[in-house]
């Protein structure tokens, strides 16, 4: 990045940077990739171009159904420009089918199809390990109002419904996702960080048999291999129905 432009922060998958307008930032995507709070790490050349690609699309489906979120335009492969927001330390997980860490929290058998779809909220610390929070917690800590945590849970929903339909038509399951949510300038909540495989559980579905095929992270996760291949792939179904 051309160094007039200063690194405000840097995350384990993005550096996000100043931009010329007060207003705005510059994000741009690593190739690096980690599970398990930072635990397990490697670098995988060409991922932060295609989440990206993918995230910057997704954000494009959700603002012409009325979603509003950080993202303004690309700037080239791998960075684009977005409203700088303050992020809200919460990650909303969405989930439409049963699998990681509800399976191995519960007694719910992985690939269980969830009757409605379940929102686990963790609070965003990395010291903390990121820890499953409740309602309660949320307004004793302060975090935000109950009212603003129910715009969330709404978006939420709604986010859910617009991508499962958009993935299913490109043969792919959205089994879950994480979220993450800011104020804007004029103090008002909006989508931020990425929409990618890196944050999303997408299985194809063309399969001939009941075996998952995962074409996200969990390709690192679990040692399956072939994570770029999973994620060009993603890239290309994407790029192939618009
Ligand atoms: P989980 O089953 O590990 O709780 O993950 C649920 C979804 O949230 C999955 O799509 C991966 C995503 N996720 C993140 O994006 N960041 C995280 O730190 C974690 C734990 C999950």
């Amino acid at each position: 990045m051309n160094n007039k432009y200063e690194l405000i922060y840097e995350g384990k998958a993005k550096k996000v940077f100043s931009h010329d307008h007060a207003d705005k930032v510059i994000i741009e995507f690593k190739d690096d990739a980690t599970a398990f709070n930072a635990l397990k790490k490697a670098k995988f050349e060409g991922k932060g171009k295609l989440n990206c690609l993918i995230s910057a699309r997704i954000f494009e489906i959700l603002k012409n159904k009325n979603i509003p979120s950080h993202f303004i335009e690309l700037k080239n492969e791998n960075t684009m420009i977005a409203h700088k927001i303050k992020i809200i330390p919460l990650e909303i997980v969405l989930r439409n089918t049963a699998y990681g860490s509800l399976c191995k929290q519960t007694t719910i058998e992985p690939g269980t199809n969830l009757v409605k779809p379940l929102i686990d909220i963790y609070l965003k610390n990395d010291e903390l390990n990121d820890p499953l929070i409740t309602k309660d917690r949320i307004e004793l800590m302060n975090i935000i109002s109950s009212k603003d945590l129910d715009l969330i849970i709404d978006l939420t929903l709604k986010i859910n419904i617009i991508l499962k339909n958009f993935f299913k038509d490109i043969q792919l399951q959205l089994v879950d996702f994480k979220l993450e949510f800011g104020y804007n300038f004029k103090n008002n909540i909006v989508l931020g960080d990425e929409i990618s495989p890196d944050n999303c559980r997408l299985w194809d579905l063309n399969q001939n048999n009941d075996t998952i095929v995962s074409l996200d992270k969990d390709r690192f996760r679990n040692d399956l291999g072939g994570l770029i291949e999973a994620y060009s792939e993603i890239n290309r179904r994407i790029n192939d129905f618009i």
